[in-house]
C-alpha cells in the first residue's frame, strides 16, 4: 500500500516537472524550476534522503526510480536551458542588426593643414629640379648647429638664435642649416644637391608672427664651378612655381655667417604687383628667404676644398610661405588644429 502511494507520487512529480519545463519562459524562471525539482529541499531529494526508512528489499527499486527521475528532470532542464540561450542570442542578434539603408552620420573631416600642403609643394618643386631630400636630427650639438657653420662660441649671430638647451653643448636646432654640415661630412667630397624640410626651435615669445617651434626648408648645392647665377636661377624658378609666373625676385645684400656673399630674397608683392601697398609697406616687395654662396670656412670645416668646390645654400621658412600664399594672419593657427581654420583652406588645398 505504502509503496504504491510513493510510485504514483514520483511519476506525478515527473509529469508535473515535464509540463513546467516545457512551458517555461525565460532563463530566470527556469532557474526557479531547477530549485523546485532538484535542490536539497525538493520533493525528490526529500524522498531520496528518506530511503533509509524503507525495508531493504524495497529500498533498491525505489532508489533506482528516484535517481532515474532526478536525472531525467536534470536532463530536461539542461536541454531547455540551451534552447532558451539560443533563442535569447537570436533575439539579441536581430535587435543589433545593422540597417544599411539608414543614412550615415556626417563625420567632420577638417582638411589638410595648409602648412603641409605648402611643405609638400615646396618639396615637389625642388624634387623636380633634381634635388634629393636629406634629413638631420632636431636635437643637435653646438658643434653642428653653430661651430661648423662658422658661428664660433662668442659670435654675435648666436644672440638671434637663442634656443632650448638640453645640456651645455646639446640643444634643439635653431635652423635646418646644420643638415648642411651633416650632408657634407657624409658625402665625403662628392657633389651635393639636397633640400631638408624640418622642424626648428627658438626661444621666442609666441605671438602672431613668432612661434617657439616653426619649420624651414634648407637647400644646399655643392659642385665645381657653382656661382651666384645658379642660386638666383634656382630661386627664381622656385618663386614662379610657388607664387605664379608673374612674380619677380630681387636679391638684396645681407649677412649670414655661413654664406659669403649672403642675400635676402624678396618677391614682388601679389597684392599690388610691385607698385607698393599696405601689405608690402609701400616697398612693392616682400621678403621670403635667405641664401648665399657657401662660406669657404664652412666648405673647409666639412671636408671640401674651397679652391676646387663652391656651392650655394638657402633657407626658406615654411610657415612664412604658407602665410603669404594663403593670407593667414597668425602663425599660431597652423598648430592649433582648429577644424574651422582647416575648413577655410580645404578647397584651395
Ligand atoms: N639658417 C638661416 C636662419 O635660420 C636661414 C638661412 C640663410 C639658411 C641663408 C641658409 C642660408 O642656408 O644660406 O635664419
Amino acid at each position: 500500500m505504502e509503496e504504491k502511494k510513493e510510485k504514483i507520487k514520483i511519476s506525478e512529480v515527473y509529469s508535473e516537472a515535464m509540463n513546467d519545463i516545457k512551458s517555461v519562459f525565460g532563463l530566470d524562471k527556469l532557474q526557479e524550476l531547477k530549485v523546485k525539482y532538484l535542490a536539497k529541499k525538493s520533493i525528490i531529494m526529500t524522498l531520496l534522503s528518506g530511503l533509509g526508512a524503507l525495508p531493504p528489499e524495497e529500498r533498491k527499486e525505489a532508489g533506482q526510480e528516484l535517481n532515474q527521475t532526478r536525472n531525467n528532470i536534470a536532463k530536461l532542464i539542461e536541454q531547455k536551458e540551451s534552447e532558451l540561450r539560443k533563442e535569447e542570442l537570436e533575439k539579441k542578434l536581430k535587435k543589433e542588426e545593422i540597417d544599411i539603408t539608414l543614412p550615415s552620420r556626417n563625420v567632420d573631416v577638417g582638411g589638410v593643414n595648409p602648412f603641409y600642403v605648402v611643405k609638400d609643394e615646396i618639396t615637389d618643386i625642388f624634387l623636380n629640379m633634381g634635388f634629393e631630400v636629406a634629413d638631420g636630427p632636431e636635437v643637435e650639438t653646438d658643434l653642428f648647429n653653430f661651430e661648423l657653420l662658422n658661428i664660433p662660441k662668442d659670435h654675435p649671430a648666436r644672440d638671434m638664435q637663442d634656443t632650448f638647451y638640453i645640456s651645455e653643448n646639446v640643444l634643439l636646432r635653431t635652423h635646418t642649416s646644420p643638415v648642411q654640415a651633416h650632408t657634407m661630412q657624409a658625402a665625403e667630397g662628392k657633389p651635393i644637391r639636397i633640400i631638408c624640410p624640418g622642424k626648428t626651435y627658438r626661444r621666442d615669445d609666441d605671438d602672431a608672427t613668432h612661434s617657439h617651434q616653426f619649420a624651414q626648408i634648407e637647400g644646399l648645392v655643392i659642385d665645381k664651378n657653382i656661382n651666384i647665377g645658379h642660386l638666383k636661377a634656382t630661386l627664381e624658378l622656385f618663386v614662379k612655381k610657388m607664387f605664379g609666373e608673374k612674380r619677380e625676385i630681387r636679391l638684396r645684400p645681407s649677412y649670414f655667417p655661413f654664406t659669403e656673399p649672403s642675400v635676402e630674397v624678396d618677391i614682388t608683392c601679389a597684392n599690388c604687383n610691385g607698385k607698393g601697398c599696405s601689405m608690402c609697406k609701400g616697398t612693392g616687395y616682400i621678403e621670403i628667404l635667405g641664401g648665399g654662396m657657401v662660406h669657404p670656412n664652412v666648405l673647409k670645416m666639412n671636408g671640401y676644398d674651397p679652391d676646387v668646390y663652391s656651392g650655394f645654400a638657402f633657407g626658406i621658412g615654411i610657415e612664412r610661405v604658407a602665410i603669404l600664399r594663403y593670407g593667414i594672419d597668425d602663425i599660431r593657427k597652423f598648430y592649433q588644429n582648429d577644424v574651422r581654420f582647416l575648413h577655410q583652406y580645404k578647397k584651395k588645398a
